[in-house]
């Protein structure tokens, strides 16, 4: 059996990208289906970062998604750096720049958007499988899925690929031949660990320790994030919760370590770093937007940023599509993202070769990273910069 219907847009993926697109798009009146092959419960539980720039902050207000975020996010006037036994470098975003950060995880932006949509009556196919897009350089593009067995065909004027990065709409951009994947992977990844202990820091804390990079974040008062530099080829078997706290605590030294409060984590990962950028972002009526069209390494909090940031252009030109007819505006996507994709690229991967330890890294490449982060902390000049990166200030 087959069923057939159509839409305006058809959207691939419900993360933070496909659900925000469908929402900005349905305030315009702009119908949407947003296809998922996970289950909403797999998708709402899912941990990522927290730091939003204010950018951000302002659109997810504007388009009525503050509401939870203004009454439970940490706005943070700035963060720290350390340099393995230097005293802190504080960043004084707030002070440089005058803007501030605000730390909201990402699951929660993730549930107040899955809200949002249901509120709307919009439709979104969960566990939705054998999904593919088709005729996407022509005028009727469509994408077809099965549930429960049955198989659907969905019609629409533009099908955009908020699938991640592991999903089937870069692949099937690829197959065009036209499609540039730019990519740099780094040889360790991040152990990260949830647990609902008070921060030991009521600001962020990067650091570059002589054992590896740590980062300590948290989600509320009473809930942590903390992070450290791992080995691709560890396992997260590995770590017993013990084993997490005491190297965090010697790595964060006895002074900092008397303020940890450790207890039992709620999660437990290791992602790898990667840069990666895919050019184009247009091929006919497919556009690609979020992760599914660049991924960086977590060290600058860009990833969501990023996303957002793609989401307000998209939306901004499928308006004027539908509104004046014209397709300039989506013709131009690519470009115009792109060129904030790459800004962000590059203080990701800035961030991510101060702060870490690498394999091989020689006394010479040691002592320059030390020169880089006193430079930096002798600069105001600097900080501005590094501070104006961190809030996504890029035009
Ligand atoms: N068909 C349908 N959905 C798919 C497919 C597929 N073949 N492949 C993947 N997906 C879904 C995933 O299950 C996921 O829910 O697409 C969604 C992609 O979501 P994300 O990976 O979160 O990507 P994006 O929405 O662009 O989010 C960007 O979230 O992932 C973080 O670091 C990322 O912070 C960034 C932000
Ligand atoms: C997080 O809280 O998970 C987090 C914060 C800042 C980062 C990365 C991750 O740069």
């Amino acid at each position: 059996m087959q069923t057939s219907r159509s839409t305006q847009v058809a959207i691939v993926g419900a993360g933070p990208s496909g659900l925000l697109l469908g929402h900005v798009l349905g305030l315009a009146g702009i119908d949407t289906v947003v296809i998922e092959r996970q289950s909403a419960d797999h998708v709402a539980a899912r941990i990522r970062a927290g730091v939003l720039e204010d950018a951000t902050v302002s659109f997810l207000n504007e388009i009525g998604l503050g509401t939870r975020m203004q009454a439970e996010g940490l706005p943070h006037d700035g963060f720290s750096l350390i340099y393995e036994d230097t005293p802190p470098l504080r960043i004084d975003l707030k002070g440089l720049t005058g803007r501030s950060v605000m730390v909201y995880g990402q699951t929660e932006v993730t549930r107040d958007l899955m809200q949002a949509r249901k509120a709307s009556g919009a439709p979104t196919v969960y566990e939705a499988s054998s999904v593919a897009i088709h005729d996407f350089e022509s005028a009727t593009p469509s994408v077809s899925y099965s549930l429960d067995g049955v198989s659907h065909q969905l019609h629409a004027d533009f099908v955009i690929g908020c699938d991640g990065y592991h999903g089937v709409c870069r692949a099937a951009a690829k197959a065009t031949g036209r499609l540039h994947e730019i990519e740099r992977t780094y040889p360790f990844g991040w152990l990260g660990l949830l647990a609902d202990v008070p921060p030991v820091s009521h600001e962020l804390i990067y650091a570059n320790h002589a054992d590896g990079f740590y980062l300590c974040s948290m989600r509320s008062p009473t809930r942590s994030r903390y992070y450290l530099q791992c080995s691709l080829e560890d396992r997260v078997e590995n770590w017993s919760d013990d084993r997490f706290w005491a190297e965090l605590a010697r790595r964060l030294g006895p002074d900092r370590a008397s303020a940890l409060s450790t207890g039992p984590s709620l999660e437990k990962s290791i992602a790898p770093l990667r840069s990666f950028v895919a050019e184009p972002l247009q091929f006919g009526r497919l556009f690609l937007a979020g992760d599914a069209g660049h991924i960086v390494p977590p060290t600058g909090a860009k990833g969501l940023n990023l996303a957002v940031a793609d989401i307000r252009v998209l939306s901004e030109a499928l308006i004027t599509f539908y509104t004046k007819g014209s397709e300039d505006r989506l013709n131009g996507y690519s470009e115009l993202a792109l060129a904030r994709i790459w800004k962000a690229e590059r203080f990701s991967w800035w961030m991510t070769s101060l702060l870490h330890k690498f394999d091989g890294q020689t006394l010479f490449d040691r002592r320059i990273q030390a020169a880089e982060f006193n430079t930096l902390a002798s600069s105001h000049a600097l900080q501005t910069a590094l501070a104006e990166a961190y809030l996504g200030i890029f035009d």
